[in-house]
């Protein structure tokens, strides 16, 4: 099989595993949710944003491998809403009423973080049966982060809108009333903290819903909700005139100062998401990112050149650009390629493994051009391929623990944007080297081809046999063979499956799992949200050992 033909065969593979999130819950519930009037988290997501734009999609595969419907009940990411970058969280009442499970909690939290870390404004599009009842031990605590997250956002400037279709009950109704604005709509918005047989329990009184938490009654006499929505396509026009008039400005981008080049910032930095006009100019990538399916192996052991990838990936040559790729100290530690380049306008330093292994000169050689980067602000952009550092006692003796220190002190320290890309294998150290979840990156996507463990599976089950047995002979006991080969059998099968992309993606240890053609588009987006923020590397590092 080609390096093509098993790489489109693992992103079929990745688009049925999307088709199920975006089923939410099934022809049955959608259909009902349709007959009711309603339209889905997609739909009301689709008409909210600036027509044409893109919609980053952040955790798709949430909850994959558990006992929860793949997405978590909750569609998040970021969108483009009036020119402006938000992040969007639309529950899915078509899954089990909207109510939030362990995963949907943790889907929201991150999402919170990126809205956090890149001064976003969030909207939330609110129709959820609270907390899902059989879990609520695993999020009634936790989960009360949610709302603390909100007001915290509001206390940043960071404005948070609630647009409410349907119920919205006990802690759910602090979604709305932690919120900067809200809408309500008429006739679908329920919005109380106890339903009438919650209310007829504690106090003995009769009531109803719309005398409980309707839209109208909340509009005119509560005032929890600031605009009382007409139908849903009028709380979605209400939402965006309510972003048109948050008065958001991106701060503005440092132009290179080279002559004669492109204007960058006042209001674009490369990406042009909306159909605001632009200056922007980039040059496409001088080789066809289309062609990457060629090149990648899904057999992690093969190696390949990441200078392909990034031709693939970057801006191409052009009058302002020069080389699409400028590499540093190409001579030196060459299993880790770093170098400078520009993604749709935005100047980035990359960091992409070579050979799989880190030396000691690949660690040092990384920590020296992270901290030129923070010397420079230049965000980074992490290419993972390793199969970690170096053991061995030569390389223990010549510092290796050291020197994996130093770039992790580095990766830790270093304070202008992360991006990381799992392209392939991402294990040990250097995971966390190369800026694993760990370390926080503002985002990090993984390839179908990728692999993250502490080991490889034949690697872990061949430590845990040589530990097995040294542990019987050390009791004069004799070893089982037959019992180990399965052993090993049982341990590489599972390892290889806790590895795989949607497995790590289930566990929200990613943003989510792309095709790697859509590499390029992808980064560029993040590039620009990123540019909402400012920042000023090398503000400060923990003490090098040296
Ligand atoms: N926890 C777990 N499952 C829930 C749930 C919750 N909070 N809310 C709804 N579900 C499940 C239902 O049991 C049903 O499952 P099934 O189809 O497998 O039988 C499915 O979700 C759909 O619920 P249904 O009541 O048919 O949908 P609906 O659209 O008519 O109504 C709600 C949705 C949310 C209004 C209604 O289910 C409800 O009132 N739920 C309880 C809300 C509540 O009081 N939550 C406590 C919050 S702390």
């Amino acid at each position: 099989m080609t390096n093509r033909e098993a790489m489109l065969e693992k992103i079929a593979d990745l688009d049925a595993q999307h088709a199920v999130a975006v089923a939410g819950g099934g022809d049955k519930y959608v259909d009902r949710h349709h007959a009711r009037g309603k339209l889905t988290a997609r739909e009301r997501i689709e008409l909210l944003v600036d027509p044409g734009s893109a919609f980053l999609e952040l955790s798709p595969l949430a909850g994959w491998g558990s006992d929860f419907t793949v997405g978590a009940s909750v569609v998040t990411g970021i969108g483009v809403i009036e020119g402006v970058e938000c992040m969007i969280s639309a529950n899915d009442p078509t899954v089990k009423g909207g109510a939030s499970n362990p995963w949907t909690v943790k889907k929201i939290f991150r999402a919170s973080q990126i809205a956090e870390e890149n001064d976003l404004p969030t909207v939330s599009l609110v129709e959820s049966g609270g907390a899902d009842l059989p879990t609520q031990k695993e999020i009634f605590i936790p989960g009360g982060r949610l709302f603390r997250d909100l007001t915290r956002s509001s206390a940043r400037k960071q404005p948070t809108i609630a647009l409410v279709f349907g119920n919205s009950t006990a802690g759910g109704a602090y979604v709305p009333g932690m919120s900067d604005y809200t809408v309500f709509v008429r006739g679908g918005a329920k919005v109380f903290l106890g339903g009438p047989p919650l209310v007829k329990m504690a106090t003995g009184e009769e009531s109803d819903d719309e005398s409980l938490g309707g839209a109208e009654m909340h509009a005119r006499v509560s005032g929890l909700a600031d605009y009382l929505a007409e139908d849903e396509l009028d709380a979605i026009r209400i939402g965006r005139r309510i972003v048109a008039r948050l008065n958001r400005r991106r701060p503005s981008v440092g132009v290179p100062a080279r002559a004669g080049s492109p204007t960058l910032g006042g209001g674009c930095n490369g990406l042009q998401v909306s159909d605001s006009p632009s200056q922007c100019v980039f040059a496409e990538p001088d080789a066809d990112p289309e062609t990457l399916l060629d090149l990648i192996p899904t057999d992690l052991k093969e190696p390949f050149d990441p200078r392909e990838v990034i031709v693939r990936i970057v801006d191409g040559t052009s009058e302002r650009n020069g080389r699409p790729f400028d590499e540093f100290k190409p001579l030196y530690g060459t299993s880790l390629v770093t170098g400078w380049a520009q993604l749709h306008g935005h100047p980035i330093g990359i960091l992409a493994n070579a050979q799989g292994v880190l030396f000691s000169e690949e660690a040092q050689k990384a920590t020296q051009f992270i901290q030129l980067a923070n010397q420079s602000d230049t965000p980074l952009l992490f290419l993972h391929n390793t199969t970690g550092y170096m053991v061995g006692k030569d390389y223990e003796q010549g510092g290796i623990i050291k020197h994996g220190a130093q770039m992790l002190n580095a990766v830790s320290n270093s304070s202008v944007p992360h991006l990381s890309v799992i392209m392939g294998a991402s294990y040990g150290a250097g995971n966390y080297g190369m800026n694993g979840r760990a370390f926080d990156p503002r985002f990090l996507f993984t390839w179908p081809s990728a692999k993250s463990a502490v080991m490889g599976p034949a690697q872990l089950a061949g430590v845990l046999s040589i530990v097995a047995r040294a542990a019987t002979e050390a009791k004069g006991q004799e070893y089982d063979e037959e019992g180990d080969a399965g052993m090993r059998a049982m341990v590489e099968q599972m390892v290889e499956e806790q590895s795989l992309p949607y497995a790590l993606s289930g566990m929200l240890y990613d943003d989510g799992v792309i095709d790697p053609r859509d590499t390029r588009t992808v980064l560029a987006i993040c590039l620009s949200v990123i540019s909402n923020t400012t920042w000023t590397g090398g503000e400060g590092f923990g003490v090098f050992r040296t």
